[in-house]
């Protein structure tokens, strides 16, 4: 496993695996990895011929007031966890390999991030489009995996390869979760002890609201307000809690399948987001 720390590099690297013919798949990452992102790593081995993890906590995409600066960074941990992984290039630059002096391009989009988390951070999904954009041409990939814990950010990078051309096959990942529900994240380190404990009722609320819209209801507001009881009932403040169209993240006036129900709520300090998709077909997407 190398690592490799400049964009030039990686591109050279994944310039020479392509006149071999083989197909390099990319895994996108803040670090402080967990089985979610290990995951997506899986996935990518089993679809790519080569396999780069990139490892970029990414300033452009943190608001000013955000935890840019206390994120957990620890590349070692992380190289630890790839490894056995067959990862073949870990990717870690530094802020002024991505961002040098005098940089000033940016990625934006329309509508998909006036929705959901785009309420409350104005400018995360264009810092989000902008490294991935950044990530995608330096590493030249073929095929790239997110995971739908991020269900917007998904739908973004999505949209910024259809909309760009870019060419970059995108394979969405299932939620990992702990044993309790809880979807697995980086911040949920965050968590005191008693915090943690009372997380996972962002997700059971999620699987009950499913549940009734599976069964027929339909009455978005009450869905909502009752939904909102039950989080704040457990210490959550509830940032939002939306029914909306799985395609366009526009909000649904009444909820009907296929939905996505999605919500972000914070305990404490610490502010936790998940989603349920639900389908026609099988039971919800977890
Ligand atoms: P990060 O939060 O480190 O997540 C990296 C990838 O892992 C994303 O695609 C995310 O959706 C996925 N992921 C995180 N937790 C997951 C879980 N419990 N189950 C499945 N997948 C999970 O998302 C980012 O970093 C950044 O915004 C990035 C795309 C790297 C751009 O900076």
């Amino acid at each position: 496993m190398e690592v490799i720390r400049e964009p030039g590099r990686l591109r050279e690297r994944s310039d020479a695996w392509h006149r071999q013919g083989w197909v390099v798949g990319l895994v996108p990452t803040m670090g402080a990895l967990h089985e979610g992102h290990l995951a997506l790593v899986r996935a990518a081995r089993k679809e790519a011929d080569r396999v780069i993890v990139s490892i970029f906590v990414n300033p452009t995409q943190f608001g000013p007031s955000e935890d840019f600066a206390r994120y957990p960074r620890n590349l070692d941990r992380d190289l630890g966890m790839l490894q056995g992984l067959d990862v073949d290039v870990v990717f870690a630059p530094g802020v002024e390999d991505m961002y040098p002096p005098g940089f000033q391009t940016r990625v934006e989009l329309d509508r998909l991030p006036r929705h959901l988390c785009g309420l409350s951070r104005p400018h995360h999904f264009g810092g989000v489009a902008l490294v991935v954009t950044k990530l995608f041409t330096a590493s030249r990939a073929d095929l790239a995996v997110f995971g739908q814990k991020d269900y917007q950010q998904v739908r973004v990078i999505e949209q910024l390869v259809s909309d760009l051309d870019l060419g970059v096959r995108i394979v969405r990942h299932p939620t990992i979760r702990e044993e309790d529900g809880l979807a697995m994240s980086s911040r949920n380190l965050y968590l005191s002890p008693e915090e943690r404990m009372r997380a996972p009722t962002l997700y059971r609320v999620l699987r009950a609201l499913g549940d009734r819209v599976r069964r027929g209801e339909g009455d978005v507001e009450i869905l909502r307000e009752e939904g909102i009881r039950v989080l704040e009932d457990a210490g959550f403040q509830v940032d939002y809690l939306a029914f909306c169209d799985p395609w366009s993240l526009e909000d649904l006036p009444v909820a009907r399948v296929p939905l996505l129900i999605a919500a972000a709520a914070r305990l404490g300090s610490t502010r936790l987001i998940d989603n349920l998709e639900v389908t026609p077909d099988a039971g919800p997407v977890v």
